[in-house]
């Protein structure tokens, strides 16, 4: 068996948030953002020289869940996230290579606390339907690792990033304080993504989230004031409820965003808290 750095790595959505740190992680990999290889074109897709490569990671994905409750986004929702998936299983399963997919919590209702990875498929919302097809189509490949995962950090448009800009231009927002959940930074995504490879840990879906507390959004976003040096009291909790009164299109949350651990754990893996993390990055924001 090869060892991880002699493995040949295919990287699409090399701009979105996972793909920039899985580039940063893998200079050396093939790396394509959606304007020179899209995951939807099956063409595009066939017209790779497969054989030339181990792993293939999806970081492209379609992530605006209440614009993909509209017509338009409706479409881009599922090619994107259903399509494309089926797209790079056909050329996986074609040519013996490793398919590294990302899904979502969104593939759950959201009712049960704390989400395993066996659990049903219960989802909300149109980008949750369209994950789990991905998901369904990526479980035939005969070699794969679907990483699930749920609010993610990295470079890139965020929650943490938002509210840390909403802090500094004096804006006192209104976050919900009923859904649930961990951060998850693309760190995080992709020292799981170097674990599973180097182990060659056996084929199938692992939860991959920071560890830490599970706090609701708006207490996230109070600890984002307050790391950013604000008053945190500057931050309204409301309900989903309230909040979906002004937003349209608005798509359905999980109440309970919070992903076990354990099966990845299990191989060896050893979870980062999101807290730390979280100062890091604020820092960061604070720097730029
Ligand atoms: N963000 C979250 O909170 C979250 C939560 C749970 C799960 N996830 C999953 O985590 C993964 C990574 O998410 P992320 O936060 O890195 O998303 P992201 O920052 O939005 O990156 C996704 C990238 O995919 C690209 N893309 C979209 N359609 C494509 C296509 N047809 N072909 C090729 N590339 C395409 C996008 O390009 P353009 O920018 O040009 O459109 C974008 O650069 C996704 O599978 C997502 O579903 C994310």
């Amino acid at each position: 068996m090869k060892k991880l750095e002699e493995k040949r790595i295919f990287i699409t959505g090399r701009n979105g948030q996972l793909g920039k740190a899985l580039v940063a992680r893998y200079p050396d990999a093939t790396a394509k953002g959606r304007d020179e290889f899209d995951i939807t074109d099956i063409n595009q897709v066939k017209a790779i020289s497969w054989s030339d490569y181990d792993v293939i990671i999806n970081a492209a994905a379609y992530v605006n869940a209440d614009h993909s409750e509209t017509k338009e986004g409706r479409e881009m929702s599922w090619s994107a996230n259903a399509v494309g998936p089926r797209n790079l299983a056909e050329v996986a399963i074609a040519n013996n290579i490793n398919l590294i997919h990302v899904s979502s919590e969104y593939v759950f209702d959201g009712t049960l606390q704390n989400h395993e990875e066996g659990e049903i498929f219960t989802p909300l919302s149109v980008y949750g339907q369209t994950k789990a097809a991905g998901d369904i189509a990526v479980s035939l490949v005969p070699k794969h690792y679907t990483l699930r995962t749920s609010w993610v950090i990295g470079e890139g448009h965020n929650f943490v990033k938002t509210m840390n800009n909403l802090a500094n231009l004096r804006v006192d927002p209104k976050v919900v304080n009923d859904q649930f959940g961990r951060l998850t930074f693309a760190s995080e995504i992709v020292r799981a993504i170097e674990h599973l490879l180097e182990n060659d840990v056996e084929s199938g879906t692992y939860n991959i989230s920071n560890d830490g507390p599970i706090k609701s959004w708006a207490e996230i976003a109070a600890e984002v004031f307050e790391l950013a040096g604000h008053d945190k009291s500057r931050v309204k909790f409301i309900t989903t409820d309230e909040y979906k009164k002004d937003k349209q299109p608005f798509a359905p949350r999980p109440t309970y965003s919070d992903l076990n651990l354990l099966k990845i754990q299990k191989t060896g893996f050893e979870s980062h808290d999101y807290e730390p993390l979280l100062k890091d990055y604020i820092d960061s924001l604070e720097r730029s």
